[in-house]
């Protein structure tokens, strides 16, 4: 029986060993080894905000690409493969910030600041930026040595997903409706290119305002200006608000994958909620942030620290 209970207090010692050493992230992850390391992200997104508000929407788009891929390993960062895939080839920006973002902390603390926790607090600083909400980001994550173009195709929703498609995804990675209708409010900020909301403008989806679908074919022609962009948030296009709720209550959503969320469907009255009540949004959001950035992080020996983020350490 003493046996008995001895082995059992190893095997819980031993459980929370693997834990730890598996590594939970932790908000003090650098607090001795690079104090200076959220100060300087923040410098170096407000910095590139200022003189592009869109460049904070860039950097979120990112962060997202980045989790759903293999986890938040900064696996997108590194030149070509996932850069290629269909998502993100001619649309993802923002590697020249955290390249330089990179640079200044190997300055201060050398090969200490992952590119992947670079990137998680980049995103919400964005967010900041653009005047949304702030939280505290759990820190600790290291760089993969791989990339998957072929995991990029296959992981990340397209817009022309359906509600269930999204659900799905977003499933896949241990999110649910709830966050998935609060991070589809990140489109409150950035734009999208003409190609990918083309066939919503011309009589593939009814639920669009007339009005709006009007305005946007001046510079979304039929055939041509693929590349041509237009503001995801109609109203406030470079305010971290809830304003991209608000559009999809008057059927101005400008991708399908936004406006399934408010079509008579299960997902309505979240959409409701999130419009009328700014504070609902704003918790929903932080807690689906916090819950993406933690998608399968590489922690304690696995993977490695890199020394510039668009190439695996020689
Ligand atoms: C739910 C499924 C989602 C789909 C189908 C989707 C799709 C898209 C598409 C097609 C674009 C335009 C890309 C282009 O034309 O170049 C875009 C832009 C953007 N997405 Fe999403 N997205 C989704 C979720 C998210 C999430 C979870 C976030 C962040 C939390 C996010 C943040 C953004 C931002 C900020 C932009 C603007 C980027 C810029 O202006 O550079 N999206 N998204």
């Amino acid at each position: 029986m003493a046996m008995g209970s001895a082995s059992c207090i190893s095997l819980v010692v031993l459980v929370a060993l693997a834990t730890a050493a598996s590594g939970q992230l932790s908000s003090t992850f650098y607090d001795t080894s690079c104090p200076r390391a959220l100060v300087a992200i923040k410098s170096g997104v407000a910095a590139a905000v200022s003189s592009d508000p869109r460049m904070g929407a860039s950097l979120l788009r990112l962060h997202f690409h980045d989790c759903f891929v293999q986890g938040c390993d900064a696996s997108v960062l590194l030149t070509g493969m996932e850069q290629n895939a269909g998502p993100n080839v001619g649309s993802l920006r923002g590697f020249g910030v955290i390249d330089n973002i990179k640079t200044q902390l190997e300055s201060v603390c050398k090969q200490t600041v992952s590119c992947a926790d670079i990137l998680t607090v980049a995103a919400r600083d964005s967010v900041v930026a653009l005047g949304g909400p702030s939280w505290t980001v759990p820190l600790g994550r290291r760089d993969s040595t791989t990339a998957s173009a072929s995991l990029a195709n296959s992981d990340l929703p397209g817009p022309s997903s359906s509600r269930s498609q999204l659900e799905a995804a977003l499933l896949k990675k241990n999110l649910n409706t709830v966050d998935m209708v609060a991070l589809s409010g990140a489109h409150t900020i950035g734009k999208a290119q003409c190609s990918n909301f083309r066939t919503r403008i011309y009589g593939g989806d009814t639920n669009i305002n007339t009005a709006f679908a009007t305005s946007l074919k001046a510079n979304c022609p039929q055939s041509g200006g693929n590349t041509n962009l237009a503001n995801l948030d109609t109203m406030t296009p470079n305010a971290f608000d809830n304003a991209y709720y608000t559009n999809l209550l008057s059927q101005k959503g400008l991708l399908h994958s936004d406006q399934v969320l408010f079509n008579n469907e299960t997902t309505d009255n979240t959409v409701r909620n999130f419009a009328s009540n700014a504070a609902a949004f704003s918790s929903a959001f932080t807690t689906a942030m916090i819950k993406m950035g933690n998608i399968a992080p590489l922690t304690g020996t696995q993977g490695q620290i890199r020394l510039s983020c668009s190439k695996v350490n020689s």
